[in-house]
């Protein structure tokens, strides 16, 4: 683990008992636009100082030993916006595919895209199949990127499979629990996130994790994703550990 930034920010990292971290934290990448509409530039430039942080962030958490990281970054509402905003976001995506499956193996970064792909591009299609392998043969931190994704569609298309399988007769309704329904979702096999942090300023969900959201502890930040920085995860992190998460029951 690398302790150099924490030492140079004691005030914040202070706060946060890192024995006790998060094991999923999820983060819906949201400002970029405006970030960059602040500055007199085309929203396209938040876009790409956006990816930066990002890799900043997802190396950071797996620095400091998140086991699961899930990013929203592409929503099924986003295809709305000015076909050059989404074209510039599909070839930062595409670079950042390309990027990865360089780096991956080197840095134990398992990647997951999470989301309905059939939209994409078959050259993006292949990239993420290709990123999908490579992750199947590493063991390390999970960074799961949602592209074309919503929470509603999620859950959707897991009912579509499910009904399938009891056409089939390898599952019965009267038989189906929760935890078999998770099986169905596109984050099977993942544990739900503990801490959902939206940068931005925005108190909504925007149809992000719907279902694995729903005792999730949720952090608002006005900055926005460009500016958001380690010590703003640190922070966001402390405010989580000072939660006090009931369940629905009550303190004993
Ligand atoms: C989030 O930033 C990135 C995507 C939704 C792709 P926005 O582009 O939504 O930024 P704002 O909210 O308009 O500032
Ligand atoms: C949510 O942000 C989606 C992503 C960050 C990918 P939006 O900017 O699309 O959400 P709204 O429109 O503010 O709800
Ligand atoms: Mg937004």
């Amino acid at each position: 683990m690398k302790l150099s930034f924490w030492k140079t920010h004691t005030d914040t990292a202070g706060q946060v008992d890192f024995s006790r971290l998060p094991r999923h934290i999820a983060i819906i990448l949201d400002g970029n636009g405006r970030w960059a509409q602040r500055r007199g530039l085309p929203r396209t430039a938040g876009h790409k100082v956006g990816a930066e942080t990002f890799r900043t962030i997802a190396t950071y958490c797996r620095d400091i030993g998140i086991q699961y990281l899930t990013v929203y970054a592409f929503s099924t509402e986003n295809w709305r916006r000015p076909p050059d905003e989404v074209e510039t976001i599909m070839v930062l995506l595409k670079r950042y595919l390309l990027e990865a499956i360089d780096t991956m193996e080197r840095d134990n970064v398992r990647l997951r895209f999470m989301g309905d792909m059939t939209p994409l591009t078959a050259e993006l299609r292949g990239l993420v199949d290709q990123c999908n392998a490579i992750s199947d043969r590493l063991t390390g931190c999970q960074c799961n990127i949602c592209i074309n994704y919503g929470g509603r569609g999620e859950i959707v298309h897991a009912a579509q499979s499910f009904a399938r399988d009891c056409l089939d007769g390898r599952a019965r309704p009267e038989e189906l629990t929760e935890e078999a329904f998770e099986g169905y979702l596109y984050s099977a096999g993942i544990p739900s996130p503990e801490l959902l942090i939206r940068p931005g300023g925005e108190q909504r969900l925007s149809n992000f994790l719907l279902w694995q959201c729903a005792y999730a502890e949720f952090y608002y930040t006005n900055v926005l994703w460009p500016d958001f920085t380690k010590r703003e995860l640190l922070r966001a992190i402390a405010a989580y550990q000072h939660r006090d998460r009931r369940f629905g029951g009550v303190k004993t």
